[in-house]
């Protein structure tokens, strides 16, 4: 608390009395500075589809050190991962390195605005694209605002922002397209997550948006930082077939050390290229640790794992355990509960409406959400604020553990919500 804000790192935080340092991890599990052991669902926020300390990431780790840390030019472990990202996701022709997903929102917008010669971008009610300032609109907004008017979820964002930034809702396809329409002639991009947060998209909704913004030759930008490599080797794209021009990929694709990426459409990815320099066209981009040859080499054993036979499978398969076990033990606890999301990344809300936008996540009650997500870390089981991260770590023992810690988490759960007897007249 004295030499960090709020004694936190901007990430995921304990609440204050249960407040714990990490000591090691491996595979699906953590261990605090008291030697007390956790079945990780936090993954360092979603890279760590493989479980901490995975041998072969280890591995190719240690062989990098030895040739050097960073080089600040092209190597051959970056090199091979760029090659392998245009094979194995569909809109990436050619990739640019960067060092987290923020930045790779950040220039996938920048791309799209130059290629297009238009400023405003248009994003969606709840998406999360990092924490530069054209993400943080609409994030979270605690009183939403009538589309399309953006609401900045920060202090600090120049008000000029604003008035670049248009907000539609996610899973409504009658709205965008209007707002689309409405508004093409100055749209750079449209940007969203294709499973947002934790909502899948309606049937319909992502080749509608895909439709729209061909027809009105907007770019479409999928955020893949969380669903890249991870839903499919292919990403969200290959699993529900509909191809951005421009992708932004982070956390599994640099295997726990810090590596993103930008891909795309050769034309658009071409403003980058060094000929352009000095002209208007060139767009500009630049990072001390860009494709830093540590985490590609980390990227690059992560991915050689995800292309083992079965490897999806396995991952889909411990996932589902989990979040079908959740979605049981909340209706045996008697408790009104959706079980948002797909088997590796999904979260609970105490609510009996379905939730399929940023909207209906506002029906929860997050105060008994706050209460699961407590109660689960006093027995031995951490997970982000607003989020399960499933790996292929996740073995039957953690699984087993788990759920038993859902059952007792969800007593006091539903403990606290009976209204309990007054005292007799
Ligand atoms: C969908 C999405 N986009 C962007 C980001 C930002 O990535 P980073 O934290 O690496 O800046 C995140 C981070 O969680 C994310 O979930």
């Amino acid at each position: 608390m004295r030499v960090l804000p709020g004694g936190v790192l901007g990430g995921y935080y304990a609440p204050q009395e249960m407040a714990f340092i990490v000591r090691d991890a491996r595979g699906a599990r953590l261990r605090d500075h008291s030697e007390r052991e956790y079945v990780d669902y936090v993954l360092g926020s979603g890279p760590l589809v493989l479980g901490h300390a995975h041998p072969a990431v280890v591995a190719a780790v240690e062989a990098q050190l030895r040739k050097g840390t960073t080089y600040f030019q092209l190597s051959e472990p970056t090199l091979a991962l760029a090659e392998e990202i245009c094979r194995a996701v569909p809109c990436a022709e050619q990739v640019r390195f960067c060092s987290t997903g923020t930045e790779a929102t950040f220039l996938a917008l920048r791309l799209c605005r130059a290629w297009r010669k238009r400023d405003k971008i248009l994003k969606f009610e709840g998406g999360f694209h990092g924490t530069h300032d054209y993400s943080l609109m609409s994030v979270g907004p605690r009183a939403p605002k009538a589309f399309p008017a953006p609401t900045p979820d920060s202090a600090g964002i120049p008000h000029a922002i604003t008035d670049d930034v248009l907000i539609a809702p996610f899973n409504d396809l009658a709205e965008t397209e209007a707002i689309i329409e409405t508004h093409h002639r100055d749209l750079g991009a449209v940007i969203m997550e294709p499973f947002q947060r934790l909502i899948g998209p309606a049937p319909g909704f992502l080749e509608g948006v895909r439709g729209i913004t061909q027809r009105r030759g907007v770019p479409l930008v999928f955020d893949e930082i969380v669903t890249g490599f991870r839903f499919a080797y292919g990403g969200a794209q290959e699993y529900y077939r509909v191809v951005p021009d421009v992708v932004a990929l982070g956390k599994v694709v640099g295997g726990g050390f810090p590596l993103a990426a930008v891909g795309g459409r050769r034309e658009i990815m071409a403003q980058m290229a060094p000929a352009l320099d000095g002209t208007p066209e060139f767009v500009a981009q630049a990072g001390t640790l860009n494709g830093n040859p540590i985490s590609a080499a980390a990227g690059l054993a992560t991915l050689a794992e995800l292309r083992r036979p079965g490897a999806y499978a396995q991952l889909f398969e411990a996932g589902a355990r989990v979040k079908d076990g959740l979605a049981r033990a909340a209706a045996r606890a008697g408790l009104p509960a959706q079980v948002a999301g797909v088997a590796p990344v999904f979260e609970i809300f105490f609510t009996d409406q379905p939730i399929i936008d940023y909207r209906s996540t506002l029906s929860a009650d997050r105060e008994a959400h706050a209460v699961f997500t407590r109660h689960l870390l006093g027995r031995g089981v951490v997970k982000a604020a607003q989020k399960f991260y499933v790996s292929l770590a996740h073995g039957e023992r953690e699984i087993d553990e788990t759920l038993e810690a859902f059952a007792g988490a969800l007593a006091a759960v539903a403990e606290r919500q009976t209204p309990r007897p007054g005292p007799s007249s």
